[in-house]
């Protein structure tokens, strides 16, 4: 199984710098652990690699709801939800491949990485975006 690329583009802002950034290292790591797994990297260096965007993705969902809450975001509780929900989601994968050698367990994994982190950024985000052109 072949993953597809999916690489970081401009119409993915969301108009704050700084979370701009953090999504970009992001879809890069994302990107990099895809590359790993289609090079048929050793399973251990694909789970060092998963734990990295684990603690990326968890100090980027806490900095991005402490800017939603700076900003008075009207979504933020239910975005802080859906952010839990996705972490939590993912180390229950990474525990379950505590004990997998598998490499195609490890790549189903990354088709819900690739559509929760990707759709996450694209859809749940970007909407902070119409929050902070709004009209006044
Ligand atoms: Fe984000
Ligand atoms: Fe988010």
């Amino acid at each position: 199984m072949k993953l597809a690329d999916v690489a970081w583009s401009d119409t993915m802002s969301i108009g704050i710098t700084s979370l701009d950034n953090e999504h970009k290292v992001l879809a890069q790591k994302l990107e990099l652990l895809k590359l790993c797994s289609n090079m048929n990297e050793p399973m251990e260096a694909l789970l060092n690699l998963f734990d990295d965007l684990i603690e990326t993705l968890h100090i980027h969902f806490t900095h991005e709801e402490l800017i939603f809450k700076n900003i008075s975001y009207p979504g933020l509780k239910q975005h802080a939800q859906v952010h839990a929900a996705i972490l939590k989601k993912i180390k229950n994968y990474r525990d379950q491949l505590s004990n997998s050698t598998n490499q195609d367990d490890f790549r189903k994994i990354l088709l819900f990485l690739d559509a929760s982190i990707g759709g996450h950024l694209s859809l749940e985000d970007a909407k902070v975006k119409d929050f902070i052109h709004r009209a006044e």
